[in-house]
């Protein structure tokens, strides 16, 4: 069932409409709403409709934020504006929609059912066997670290940064760096970096429940010195058959074997990705300055609070930082609230390094593309700079 709060009939009819009456609960105020959510401890999702005041709104959701996080809100408006969202989002409404498009408004309560669901199954899930950025800080056993390159929206360029950021820390040959394809469907790693899929993580299934570090070396193709890749199956359906556990006992054995395990990832929340995601050390948070990438780091950022992941192990990537689309690095900031640590310029060599399947950082180590990439590699993992470590840790305290 959803539950739809608006005060106003005809609108408070046509959402009955779109959602299904008997899959609705309707109700016209405030207090009506509580009590319905209080007696409902099953329900996941509550739309607010576009006469929902938008202080109401806000202090709904930040009391079910904290006592209710499988509760997904859904906030509707007659004319989306950015302080609006800012706000809205701000407080844990999980997406803010356009009331005069049912198609984005379905969406939305598809994606925000969809991570309740997520939320809801993940106690019951099997634990990670990987420590990872869960664990307090300076608690971790030894091993090579962990970096998952991560954005809840497509196309933002996380495949980019993976490939780029795992050729400057492999560096040359002087660091081991284990660059893995996780999206399992749709992996591009291979076609941009014209790798041969003779052999990929689809091959580790049938002997998913004894795979040891031979097995894992068997399944790599070596890609650059120092640099070897774990492909993404060929055929997406193979991708139904790795398993949770599968994912993380690679993870650990990449781990025992090189310095550092570069994850690619989907964009979902998927088991399999929470998977990965459980045994990461840094999160590589990659956005774009648009508002819909943005309220998706958002939404992201407050993911990972729910699921622990510590605050310090997280780092904000802005890719394509310099087009000029009327938001500055300041609003960046200001909407997702958290610091912008690297940014990575845009240009349309990117697209064409993809076509000509040779990374930038490989092609042309001069490029501002690449030295923005080897700057992150540098600043971040291989002689971290205090001050952005500080940065991150000033932001990281408290949720705001
Ligand atoms: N800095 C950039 N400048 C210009 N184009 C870029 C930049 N970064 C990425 N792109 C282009 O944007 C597109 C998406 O990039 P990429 O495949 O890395 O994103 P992704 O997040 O992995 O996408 P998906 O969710 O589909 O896996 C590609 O065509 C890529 O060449
Ligand atoms: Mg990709």
């Amino acid at each position: 069932m959803t539950i739809v709060y608006e005060q106003w009939q005809q609108q408070a009819k046509q959402l009955a409409t779109l959602f299904g009456i008997e899959q609705t609960h309707l109700v016209s105020t405030a207090d009506a709403l509580v009590e319905l959510v209080n007696n409902e401890p099953a329900e996941q999702l509550v739309v607010l409709g576009p006469s929902t005041p938008l202080a109401e709104a806000v202090g709904f959701s930040e009391q079910c934020r904290v006592r209710r996080p499988t509760l997904g809100v859904v906030l509707l408006r007659q004319h989306l504006d950015i302080n609006v969202m800012t706000e809205a989002l701000r407080a844990g409404v999980r997406e803010v929609v356009d009331a005069n498009d049912p198609a984005a408004i379905l969406a939305a309560c598809a994606r925000s059912q969809d991570l309740s669901r997520q939320l809801e199954a993940k106690p019951k899930l099997n634990g990670a066997t990987v420590p990872s950025a869960r664990t307090p800080e300076g608690s971790e056993p030894l091993g090579g670290q962990v970096i998952t390159v991560f954005a809840a929206k497509g196309g933002v360029g996380k495949t980019t940064t993976a490939i780029n950021l795992a050729v400057a820390l492999a560096d040359g040959g002087r660091h081991k760096v284990c660059l893995m394809d996780l999206d399992l469907a749709f992996g591009d790693v291979a076609i941009l970096t014209q790798l041969s899929p003779e052999r990929t993580i689809a091959d580790a299934i049938p002997v998913a429940d004894r795979i040891d570090e031979t097995g894992l070396r068997s399944l790599l193709a070596p890609y650059r010195s120092g640099l070897d890749v774990l492909l993404a199956p060929v055929q997406p359906a193979a991708a139904e058959d790795i398993g949770r556990q599968l994912i993380s006992d690679l993870i650990q054995l990449a781990r025992d074997a090189f310095e550092y395990v570069v994850i690619d990832t989907a964009s979902a929340f998927s088991e399999q990705m929470l998977a990965a995601l459980d045994a990461t050390h840094h999160y590589l948070l990659v956005t774009t300055p648009e508002i819909p990438s943005l309220k998706n780091t958002r939404v992201t950022l407050d993911m990972f609070d729910l699921l622990d992941y510590r605050k310090a192990a997280r780092t904000l990537v802005l890719n394509r930082a310099d087009s000029k689309v009327g938001l500055s690095t300041a609003d960046v900031e200001k909407i997702v609230r958290m610091p912008i640590v690297g940014s990575i310029p845009s240009s349309r060599d990117v697209p064409v390094a993809a076509n000509a399947g040779v990374p930038l950082t490989v092609s042309s180590p001069s490029h501002p593309v690449s030295q923005a990439y080897r700057d992150l590699a540098v600043r971040l993992f291989l002689n971290p700079n205090v001050a952005d470590l500080q940065k991150r840790s000033r932001f990281s305290r408290g949720r705001s």
